[in-house]
């Protein structure tokens, strides 16, 4: 069986950057030393407000990256416009709501179907593969199915919350799982991401069937902890 992919996002690596105004830390940095340390694939968000990822970034990582670019995008005329004319190559269609933190649920697929899949044709016809993110129910996995996307992915953010409140994760974990081999049974590949952390990606990884999990937030926050010592070592020295 082929290895479980991971897809490195980098979005809060422009987080940082953008809280100072500064050109540091760089996106395309962290994604061409995420693909050198072994990443399947690197995900960016270009929100609608460009709050961690730029137009610049995208366009420069796109062009740069050896390895798969997923490109994570609302559903717009704005989004469709840049996506085509760029061609990343991987999209996965996300719902954004302005006032959101982060992406608080997956799509609705049974309001916005019509919409959804006359984008997916777009990126067919333009060899970009394609993913949905959706929450863990069979219903909006038949219609990803039934519109053609490639991919699903399944947002894992209600249980990784659970989990880190220490609640009960019994019924969200059946409920991935249901999921999970529902999506391969009718064919589509399974991805999988959201809050992902070491604990959960550990308790995750024992249902089969998920071909990727997309990781950015807490990667990031950890590396800061993984590259502390060097970092202090290397200012002590440049200082004396
Ligand atoms: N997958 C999708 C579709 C997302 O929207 C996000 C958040 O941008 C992630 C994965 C990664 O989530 P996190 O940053 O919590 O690891």
């Amino acid at each position: 069986m082929s290895k479980v992919k991971l897809g490195v996002n980098i979005d809060h690596v422009a987080t940082v950057r953008n809280a100072r105004g500064e050109i540091y830390p760089s996106p395309l940095r962290a994604a061409l030393i995420a693909q050198k340390y072994g990443a399947d694939s690197i995900t960016i968000h270009l929100r609608e407000d460009r709050r961690h990822i730029k137009d610049k970034d995208f366009l420069e990582i796109n062009k740069k990256l050896k390895i798969p670019l997923n490109l994570e995008l609302a559903p717009t005329k704005e989004m469709l416009k840049i996506s085509l004319r760029h061609k990343p190559n991987y999209i996965c269609i996300v719902p954004e709501k302005r006032s959101e933190i982060t992406t608080e649920g997956g799509l609705n697929l049974k309001k916005n179907r019509k919409l959804i899949r006359d984008f997916l044709k777009k990126f067919r016809a333009k060899k970009i593969r394609t993913s949905l993110f959706i929450e863990p129910n069979i219903s909006d996995i038949k219609v990803a199915k039934e519109i053609n996307a490639n991919c699903v992915e399944i947002h894992t953010g209600k249980f990784c919350n659970l989990l880190n409140k220490k609640k009960s994760t019994f019924n969200e974990f059946n409920r991935l799982k249901k999921a999970v081999n529902y999506a391969n049974i009718i064919g589509l590949d399974v991805h999988a991401g959201h809050g992902i952390t070491f604990e959960s990606a550990k308790i995750l990884s024992k249902i089969k069937g998920i071909k990727e999990y997309n990781i950015g937030h807490f990667l990031i926050g950890e590396s800061i902890f993984l590259g502390l010592k060097k970092t202090i070592k290397k200012f002590k020295n440049i200082i004396n």
